[in-house]
């Protein structure tokens, strides 16, 4: 079992995103010994349900959102083999909680796995539905090449 965590800021809009459209990619592949989650750097909305338009373009690509909004912990270090940042300010924010962990996870840029263009997930929170399904067509892209590099990454 390897498991994955993807992390954005708020954990309401892009990464719950990830978490659904890189399991969903799993389960299309027939892979189920990858297991995912995702989580906040911040912790403005723990508990939480993704953000509407969150919730509608994965509908609209036929992936239900289960994931109700958390914080990354030092904990997660330990847990996850994968942290999955979304832009380089989540990824700054993660490796410095990582100082505060024994975990070994390794602290991956999700776009680096972007066939097309590299750089952040862009947060599409102050923006409008366009926005998030830009955010879905880059996760979706950045899926097939981070599936096949967990999937030959020896840990
Ligand atoms: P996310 O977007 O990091 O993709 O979940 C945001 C969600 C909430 C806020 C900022 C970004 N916020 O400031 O509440």
């Amino acid at each position: 079992m390897k498991k994955v965590i993807f992390v954005c800021l708020g954990n309401i809009c892009r990464s719950p995103l990830a978490e659904g459209i890189f399991d969903n990619f799993c389960k299309e592949r027939g892979e189920h010994s990858i297991r995912c989650d995702s989580a906040g750097t911040a912790g403005y909305h723990i508990g939480s349900i993704p953000d509407k338009r969150a919730i509608q373009v994965a509908n609209d690509n036929g992936i239900k959102l289960k994931h109700l909004g958390r914080k990354l912990e030092k904990e997660d270090f330990e847990d996850f083999d994968y942290i999955v940042a979304m832009d380089a300010q989540n990824q700054k924010d993660i490796l410095s909680l990582k100082k505060l962990s024994v975990g070994e996870a390794k602290v991956l840029l999700f776009r680096d796995f972007d066939p097309e263009e590299k750089g952040d997930v862009p947060d599409p929170y102050y923006g409008s539905y366009e926005d998030f399904e830009l955010v879905f067509e880059i996760c979706r892209r950045s899926s097939e090449n981070l599936f096949d590099f967990i999937r030959n990454d020896k840990i």
